[in-house]
Formats: C-alpha cells, structure tokens, sequence
C-alpha cells in the first residue's frame, strides 16, 4: 500500500508537530523535508559548496546534531533558493513519498512539485506572530538567548525568501485542504487534519 499525505506551509505553523501526529496515527513514515535543507545549509556554513553537499547527501546526515538552530534555518532558505540543490534532492523525496505502507512529508514543495499526486494534501499556516511566538517559547525551553523581535523578523524574512524564489516557492497546491492553526490548539489541529486526510482515504 502507498499513500502520501503532503504537510505545507511556512516555518512554526505547526507543520512538524502535525506531521508527526498524523504519521503516528495511521502508523506511516515521517520525512521532515526541511531537514534536508538544514542538512546543506549546515553544509555551507562549514565550508562546502551547496550543489555539491546537496548531491553527496545521505540519510544519516539527517540525523546530525546543530540543524535546529536559527542560523542554520536561515542558511537552509537560503540553498533552498538554489536549483540545483533542489533538483538534487528530488529523487530521495520522492522516493519516500512512495514507501510501503505510506507516508507523511512536510515541507514547502511537498503538494505542489515533489508529489503532486498526493492522495491527500494540507497547508498549515498561522500569522507570523502567532508563529514568531511559538518559535521564540521553544529557543527559549532549548536554552537558546534570542528575543522575540528578532524571531519575527527571522520569521518574516524566511517567509519572504520562501514565498518569493522562482524555484517551487511557498505556496498552496489548488487542492490542498487549508489550516489556519492560528487559533487552536495541538489536538484541534490534529484532529482536524486527521478528519481531511479521512475524507480522502
Ligand atoms: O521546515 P524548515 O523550517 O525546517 O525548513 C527550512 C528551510 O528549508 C525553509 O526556510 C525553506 C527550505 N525548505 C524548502 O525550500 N522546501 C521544503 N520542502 C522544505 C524546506
């Protein structure tokens, strides 16, 4: 059995916590595609060339400690502009999306470029203040010194480069159900993307 459920939206919507929760509950894989662009982010920041960081990547670099922090986002929206560090990432991406026994991919890209035959497709998003705050409480619980302007001026000009780049930007696929987590909480959201995922198995 395949079936790919594709997560969209910008950064801190709530996008992984969703994703983890809707995998879980239909016992399918779960790719946080970010990671992968984290992963070559990270790359560049240590001195390789993103192209080339992005062809060599394998799986176990998924895995690798420091992807989470905000320079590293910053450094992922920014190859994530390029692409060929895009095309290279493709085939991996697609080839979870068709795994046995199904799959949940999170993303930018995911219902609109990389499945768009996706048997059931969502957009989270939430205001930028809304995600700016989330953001900023879990650096905070991580112990990282950062304060809240800054966060959403990060978030903004990640939304920004996202939405605006010529290669697969953020943005809703025609058929994607839209879940605006502004105002509800983490099992609301969930069970509101479980009920669209429902509707179309
Ligand atoms: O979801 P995230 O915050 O971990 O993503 C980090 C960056 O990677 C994001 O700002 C843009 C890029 N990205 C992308 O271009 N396409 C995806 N499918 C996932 C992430």
């Amino acid at each position: 059995m395949t079936f790919t459920i594709a997560i969209d939206g910008p950064a801190a919507a709530g996008k992984g916590t969703i994703s983890k929760a809707v995998a879980a509950h239909y016992g399918f894989g779960h790719l946080d595609t970010g990671l992968l662009y984290r992963a070559v982010g990270k790359r560049m920041l240590d001195g390789t060339e993103p192209v080339a960081a992005a062809r060599a990547l394998v799986a176990e670099d998924l895995e690798v400690d420091g992807l989470r922090t905000p320079e590293v986002a910053q450094a992922a929206s920014k190859v994530a502009t390029i692409p060929e560090v895009r095309a290279a990432l493709v085939d991996f991406q697609r080839a979870y999306a068709r795994r046995a026994g199904g799959a949940v991919l999170d993303g930018r890209d995911i219902g609109t470029v990389i499945c768009p035959e996706a048997e059931a497709k969502l957009f989270v998003t939430a205001s930028p203040e809304v995600r700016a705050r989330r953001r900023f409480d879990e650096l905070c619980g991580k112990g990282v010194e950062t304060d809240y302007e800054t966060v959403l001026a990060e978030t903004r000009e990640r939304d920004h480069r996202d939405a605006t780049r010529a290669d697969a930007p953020l943005r809703p696929a025609e058929d994607a159900l839209l879940l605006d987590t502004s105002a509800l909480d983490i099992a609301a959201a969930v069970a509101a993307a479980i009920a669209a995922v429902d509707a179309r198995r």
